[in-house]
């Protein structure tokens, strides 16, 4: 979903970008790492991985695998991509936070991960960063897009078949539009800024049922048929248990990105809009 995205806004730019993905590149393969660090894509000023163990509830029982893709893989990357001569751009989350805290949470805020996932993505800024210093761990969050499963295209799905659907209101985090998402790393990258660990999410806050609210509005008033109107009713986390346990707030403060002068994200409401016009909705 979002490495789509990068080589397009980077493509976009008219600047060069070799995508790699699998099967012609497996990350875990040692051999893709040493061609990799020995030249053979190319000499490239920056390597950015946005490949990972995505599934979050299944992580919970598939530990090796999620910690495989999400830990070992970033840390070895990010050794080839220094023996390349480029710097490391990692892709990190909010589930590292265990969502205790009042307020948003800056870069130096503490980790503490509810699930494999979170834990396994933890690991992987770890070794990210011990790997080469220089390299740059961007967390983002709730991320939605044209081109891969999220929650906003789960649901339009549901709202198309069913007038009532239930919701989860007591987790509070910061949707992020992978388009937008592309335009803020690319920027970031482009200001050459120090290594560490930097918090690249949406500019707005919301609920997930807040969010499938907006995203079902978005669709009505761009024309897609669907039941009308529509009663969303608002859920606690106890009565949608999932096998992952989830941060109730994992707001990711973006100062430290406005403080290099990186415009944040566009409105919630813009970036629902523009991603509902990408969507086909017979393909959902
Ligand atoms: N989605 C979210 O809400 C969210 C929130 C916060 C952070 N993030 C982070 O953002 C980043 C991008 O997430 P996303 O949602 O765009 O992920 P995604 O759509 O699941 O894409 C991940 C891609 O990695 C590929 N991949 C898996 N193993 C690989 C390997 N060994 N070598 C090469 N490619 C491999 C997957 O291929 P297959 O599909 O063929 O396995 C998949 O295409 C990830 O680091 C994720 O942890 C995501």
């Amino acid at each position: 979903m979002l490495g789509s995205d990068l080589v397009a806004e980077l493509r976009r730019r008219r600047l060069p970008v070799v995508a790699l993905d699998l099967p012609d590149f497996d990350a875990t393969e040692p051999g893709c790492l040493e061609a990799l660090a020995a030249g053979q894509y190319g000499k490239p000023e920056w390597v950015a991985n946005c490949a990972a163990y995505t599934a979050v509830d299944q992580a919970e029982s598939e530990p090796d695998k999620a910690f495989l893709l999400n830990a070992r893989m970033p840390g070895r990357l990010a050794e080839a991509a220094k023996r390349a001569g480029a710097r490391f751009l990692q892709i990190s989350t909010d589930f590292v936070f265990d969502g205790h805290a009042d307020g948003w949470y800056d870069e130096a805020a503490h980790t503490n991960p509810l699930s494999v996932y979170g834990a396994s993505k933890l690991e992987g800024e770890v070794r990210t960063l011990k790997a080469d210093p220089n390299a740059l761990v961007c967390r983002t969050a709730w991320l939605f897009g044209p081109n891969g499963r999220s929650f906003p295209r789960t649901i339009l799905r549901a709202w198309r078949n069913r007038a009532a659907l239930k919701v989860v209101v007591d987790q509070r985090g910061c949707p992020t539009y992978t388009a937008e998402l592309a335009r803020v790393l690319a920027d970031l990258a482009l200001k050459n800024p120090p290594g560490g660990i930097y918090h690249t999410a949406g500019s707005e806050d919301e609920t997930w049922h807040g969010l499938a609210k907006r995203t079902i509005q978005a669709a009505h008033e761009l024309g897609w048929h669907g039941p009308w109107p529509v009663v969303v009713e608002p859920i606690p986390t106890a009565e949608w248990p999932t096998p992952a346990e989830r941060p109730a707030n994992s707001r990711l403060s973006f100062e430290k990105c406005r403080r290099l002068g990186i415009r944040p994200m566009a409105p919630l409401d813009d970036c629902l809009r523009d991603f509902v016009q990408r969507l086909d909705p017979s393909d959902l």
